[in-house]
This record gives C-alpha cells, structure tokens and sequence, in this order.
C-alpha cells in the first residue's frame, strides 16, 4: 500500500484536503493526523473493520482500549450511557483540549474499542487540522497515537512515516504537535474521580473543578497497583535501555556524568537526553567521550521552559535510537505541573528504572 501525505497549513486549512482525509476516514480507512497533544491514528470508531485493522497495523494488544475523538460536546450522547453533572464544568474548563474523560458507554460502542470494558474513553481535541476533520467526517474516530505499539508517540508526520508507512492510506501533515505528550485521562466511572495518565492539563487544574480528584501516579510512588490499561512500564519504550535520573540540576549532571563514564567503559554508547541547563554543564565533562563518539547528546526543551520539554522530548528519545545508542541516560526535572508527566513517560520509556538523584532507587 502507498501512504499517501496531505499537507495542511494550519493556518489556512484547505477545504478539500480536509474532506479528502474525512471522506477517508468516514469510509473506514486509516488516517493519521495531528492533534494538539500527540499524532493521532484514526479509523471510524462505529466501523469494526477499519477499527480491528487500526489494532493490527499498530501491533496494539486487543485488550489496550482506544480513545474516541469527535468535534464537540453534544456527540457525548451518543458514546456515553450516562453524564455525571461535573461534565458541563469539565468540558466548558477543558474542551477542545489535552483532557480524556472515561464515562460509562452506550452499547452502539464497538466493544473492540473499548477492548470489552464497559467504559468509553472520550476526546474533543482542539487542534484546528483535528477539529476541521472530525466536523467533516461525522463520525466518532477512535485515534490512538500513530506510533507502532512501543515506540515513542509521534509528534511529527515524519514519526508516524518513519513507523507506518506503506501500512496506512493517509497521514495529514500539520506539522510538529504543540504540547508533545499525551493527553491526561480522568476517569470519571470511579469514585474519588481518578487521573489515570497525567498530562499537560493537571490534577491541581482538575481539582479546581473536582476536588476529590486523585491520581495515579504509580510510577515514582510505586503505590498504584492499577494504571489505565496499556500504560504498561514498556509502553513508551525506545530500542536502547532507558535509565531516568529525577532532581535538580547540580546533583543530577554529576550522577549522570559518572553514569556515562561507566557504561562508556563498558564498551556501550551512550545517549544523554536532558534539558539545555544540564547539557551546558554536561559538556565539559562529556567533552573526551564525546569527540570520539561514545557519549551523543539529545536536548529537550530547557528546565526553565517544561513545556519545551514536553514538547521535544519523544522527538529526542527517537533520535538518539536512530543513532543506535545502547544505553540512554535521560534526566527529569522534579515532578510538579507538566514535569509529572515527562517523568511519568520517561519511567515508561524506562521500565521503571528511575533514580531519584538524592534519594532511592527505585525500580
Ligand atoms: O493525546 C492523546 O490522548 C492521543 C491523541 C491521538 O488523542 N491519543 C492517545 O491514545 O494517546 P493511546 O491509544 O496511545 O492511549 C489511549 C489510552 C489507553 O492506552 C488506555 O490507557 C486509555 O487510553 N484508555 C482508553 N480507553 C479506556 C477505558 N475505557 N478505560 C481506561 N483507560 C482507557
Ligand atoms: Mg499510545
């Protein structure tokens, strides 16, 4: 199959490349397209065909449900069996935008979406390329990210070519996504309601809302026993093994300069991905391995701009692993608003093997 790409300016969407990519996906093709978090992989949510040939292109386990897209609030009705009251607050704070709510789901809902739970996962997403497509389509479209099952969600058309080319009949091109992670998942089928992925919108911005709100944030606490399905620790894996080291800057560069000497000297190559503060002071020490190509770097973002991390940093973790780095060191600012999030998908990325520069081991 050849993958065609459309190129939309999001600027001055273009009426028939829209349609052209909503006709698609009303016809139970595989489009991908951008969204403000992540790139994601559409198929029309009611067609079971288009939905079970979105789970195999992406080797994505049958039990790992997918989140379904649609242009505004009123489509709830027809995904969800019933609304609790907080979803007027919710969608007028947080719709269009970076938020996943989890409702009960009416029966119409394939349970291949749903991957047989009796919720339905829900996103109106605000990216306007998003937005134009979903209007044109009406249809719900199942979109997960349009990674390959483990590697790093794509933030560009050029990561979703690099995984499925030739696999899927349509990625719209509306360049690089602005927040760069995932949206954050509220599941609201539970009583406290409960964050199940944290992202760019926060529990602090929840609790505005919902007070009771809780989070899993099982990763660095360890105390969670049950994250949403799919957020297995190899989720966001890249082929090299990921270590991630948590704190400030001082006591993290001197961890993580000490770390790659020693797997340098075990023969391994070494990437350190990092925020520009810590690379300015890596540098120096770096210096000997890097000129003879043991230690490369990768920057994402810098620690006083954590959106920028957020926004760069899957685009690093995939080129360090196309420099074929065995081992990659990656550092985290302390989790707090958006921080919670990149250390939350960089544990992932880590299968847990995070050190809290300072404290313990964990993992
Ligand atoms: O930002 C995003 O959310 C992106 C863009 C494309 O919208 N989508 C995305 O989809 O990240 P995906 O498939 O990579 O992650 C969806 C996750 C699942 O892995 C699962 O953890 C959770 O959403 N999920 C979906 N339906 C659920 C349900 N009924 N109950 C609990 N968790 C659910
Ligand atoms: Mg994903």
């Amino acid at each position: 199959m050849i993958t065609r790409v459309l190129r939309i300016d999001a600027g001055a969407i273009g009426s028939r490349e829209v349609a052209a990519a909503a006709d698609a996906l009303a016809r139970g093709e595989l489009v991908a397209f951008p969204t403000e978090t992540v790139y994601g992989l559409g198929a029309h949510a009611m067609d079971e065909w288009a939905v079970s040939r979105l789970f195999e292109v992406k080797g994505r386990p049958a039990n790992d449900p997918l989140i379904v897209h649609v242009a505004e609030v009123s489509a709830l009705a027809d995904l969800a069996e019933t609304v609790p009251p907080s979803i007027d607050a919710l969608s007028h704070r947080f719709w269009p935008g970076a938020l996943t709510l989890i409702l009960f789901k009416r029966s119409s809902v394939p349970d291949l979406v749903t991957a047989g739970r009796p919720t339905v996962a829900v996103r109106v997403p605000a990216h306007p390329i998003a937005q134009a497509i979903l209007r044109h389509a009406r249809v719900p479209v199942a979109a997960p990210s349009a990674n390959t099952y483990s590697r790093p969600s794509p933030t560009t058309a050029a990561h979703v070519l690099s995984d499925l080319d030739g696999r899927i009949e349509l990625v719209v091109d509306g360049g690089a996504t602005a927040i760069g992670l995932e949206s954050t998942i509220l599941d609201l089928t539970v009583n406290p309601p409960l964050v199940r992925r944290p992202g760019a919108i926060t529990l602090e911005q929840i609790r505005a809302i919902l007070p009771a709100a809780e989070s899993l944030n099982q990763v660095l606490t360890g105390t969670a026993a049950h994250p949403a399905p799919g957020q297995s620790l190899r989720h966001y894996a890249p082929r090299a093994r990921v270590t991630v080291f948590v704190g400030e800057c001082a006591p993290v560069v001197a961890r993580v300069a000490q770390e790659a000497r020693t797997a340098a000297a075990r023969g391994e190559k070494v990437g350190v991905l990092a925020p520009q503060e810590d690379l300015l002071a890596l540098a120096p020490m770096l210096a000997p391995l890097a000129s003879v190509g043991r230690v490369v770097t990768a920057r994402a973002g810098a620690r006083r701009e954590p959106d920028d991390v957020a926004r760069e940093l899957f685009a690093a973790l995939r080129a360090l692993d196309e420099q074929r780095v065995d081992v990659i060191l990656a550092v985290a600012m302390p989790p707090a608003g958006i921080a919670t999030a990149i250390v939350d998908r960089l544990s992932r990325a880590a299968e847990g093997r995070v050190v809290d520069v300072g404290g313990v081991r964990r993992g």
